[in-house]
């Protein structure tokens, strides 16, 4: 307790104790994600991962407070409300404890196996650079009581809390390197981060007072216009097309209102709305290249008993769309029958996905995983991740590390289907199962004579 008689974690009382009502909002502020996350608990726990859904949760708040804390300087100054930075600190730790919860959340994932923890982190470059901001965060969590203040001096303390630059910079690398579709929010938070940089690098160089409001309107036009830029050559980079091209699509008013609108309409600061309309109008060039489609790739992994041809309809209505359909057939099945053999098991059919992507050299692809192919596009994903830009799974197995088909299945239907195996003159293969009760009869009569058995290894790996 301190002398004005405030327990050390009743934050929302100020040094004298009274209660702030700007800390119960900054509280209030800090705890809505809990609150959401309570609210959506139904969909999380019936979701395909809930532990995943709970990660990226923890990982966007902290990178939507980690921006809120770094906008309370400017915020500050362009209000004039000094009062503000007795929160700072307070959002400051609000970031760490959600960026702690995302790191425990990652490891639970993990099945608490601190090895493969470490072996993942090790191996993802997107996850090096993430611990390393964790460290950084974590390293200016510490330093952040009063007495740490006092230890480390004023000045040391600053220039040490100055490492926040960086660890925003890493964090953002996380985020758009772990983001596998759409780079409309990421490029949106980049460029808020970008401008609260420049602004303190302009309040710096204009020798620390407070910047005019010519002053603010040129850095935010200055924010967008690289915001444009940096997009539209990240786009050009990912999709292979000219940087100018997406320029161009800017002015493409067509694709609707996007966050530029939301911004202005939110009312913020005149600075601050201005550098969204960047996001706007450059996240239109990136719904308009999407719709016009620099082309989308979809790799199909097929279900049990099938094979690539049973995705025939679907090949003339992508193809309208200007889409690319490929439908590899798994080894053993289909055109590829006379191939089966005991030995097929689930990373056969994984090594087949992959095969397709690397001799293909596909990249940016939309990967659709149905019924049992969601094991195998789930482990190609896994091992595959630089290529994928979506997983699709269409009534499918969404298996967890290590589980096979069996494991996931019912019971009685694991059961039935061992024993059709086994009941078999060729024990390794089921026979094709029943087709849904709702399949016309017509594809019925298509699709019966075409199915074949399905090496059991492939349900039975684990
Ligand atoms: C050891 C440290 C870290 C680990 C192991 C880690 C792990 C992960 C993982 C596994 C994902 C989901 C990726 C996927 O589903 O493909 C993710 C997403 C994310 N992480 Fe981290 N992360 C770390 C540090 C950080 C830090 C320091 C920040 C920022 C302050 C951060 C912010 C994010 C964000 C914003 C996302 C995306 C959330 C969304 O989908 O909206 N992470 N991270």
């Amino acid at each position: 307790m301190n002398p004005a008689g405030k327990m050390p974690w009743q934050v929302w009382r100020d040094r004298r104790g009274r209660i702030s009502p700007l800390r119960t909002a900054a509280l209030a502020l800090l705890l809505l994600p809990v609150v959401k996350a309570l609210i959506d608990a139904g969909a999380i726990v019936h979701g395909a991962r809930p532990l995943n859904d709970l990660i990226h949760r923890a990982g966007f708040w902290a990178l939507v407070f980690l921006g809120v804390t770094l906008a309370v300087t400017p915020f500050r100054r362009i209000a004039r409300y000094g009062g503000l930075v007795d929160v700072r600190r307070m959002l400051g730790v609000g970031t760490f404890c959600y960026i702690a919860a995302h790191l425990a959340l990652f490891i639970a994932d993990q099945g608490y196996d601190l090895s493969k923890v470490i072996h993942e982190i090790t191996h993802r470059v997107y996850l090096i650079i993430g611990a390393i901001a964790w460290l950084g965060l974590a390293a200016l969590a510490a330093t952040s009581t009063d007495g740490m203040v006092r230890r480390l001096g004023g000045l040391r303390w600053r220039r040490l809390h100055q490492a926040i630059y960086a660890i925003a910079l890493l964090a953002l690398i996380h985020y758009f390197q772990q983001t596998k579709a759409d780079v409309t929010v990421p490029t949106f938070a980049a460029s808020l981060f970008l401008w609260l940089m420049a602004y303190r690098l302009l309040a710096w160089w204009q020798g620390g007072g407070e910047l005019s409001t010519v002053s603010l309107l040129a850095l935010s036009v200055g924010v967008s216009l690289l915001t444009f830029a940096g997009e539209a050559i990240g786009i050009g980079i990912a999709f292979g097309v000219s940087p100018l091209r997406v320029l161009n699509s800017v002015f493409d008013f067509e694709a609707g209102i996007r966050p530029a609108g939301r911004c202005w309409r939110r009312d913020w600061s005149s600075a601050l709305s201005i550098s969204c309309a960047a996001d706007g109008t450059s996240g239109r060039a990136l719904l308009r290249l999407n719709r016009e489609k620099a082309m989308a790739t979809f790799v199909v992994a097929h279900g049990a008993w099938g094979a690539g041809w049973i995705w025939k309809k679907m090949h003339p209505l992508m193809s309208a769309r200007g889409h690319r359909l490929i439908t590899p057939t798994l080894t053993g099945l289909g055109e590829r029958a006379h191939l089966a053999s005991p030995a097929i098991d689930l990373d056969t059919h994984i090594a087949d996905i992959l095969g397709v992507l690397k001799f293909e050299d596909l990249k940016g692809i939309n990967l659709i995983g149905h019924s049992y192919g969601g094991m195998v596009a789930t482990g190609a994903a896994d091992r595959a991740r630089d290529r994928i830009a979506q997983l699709i799974y269409i009534d499918a197995f969404v298996p967890n590390d290590g589980e096979s088909v069996f494991d996931v299945l019912p019971e009685a239907t694991r059961a039935q289907r061992q024993s059709a195996a086994s009941g078999n003159a060729e024990a390794w293969r089921i026979p094709p199962g029943p087709m849904p009760p709702d399949t016309p009869a017509e594809d019925r009569a298509w699709c019966d004579p075409l199915r074949v058995p399905q090496p059991l290894k492939t349900s039975s790996r684990s």
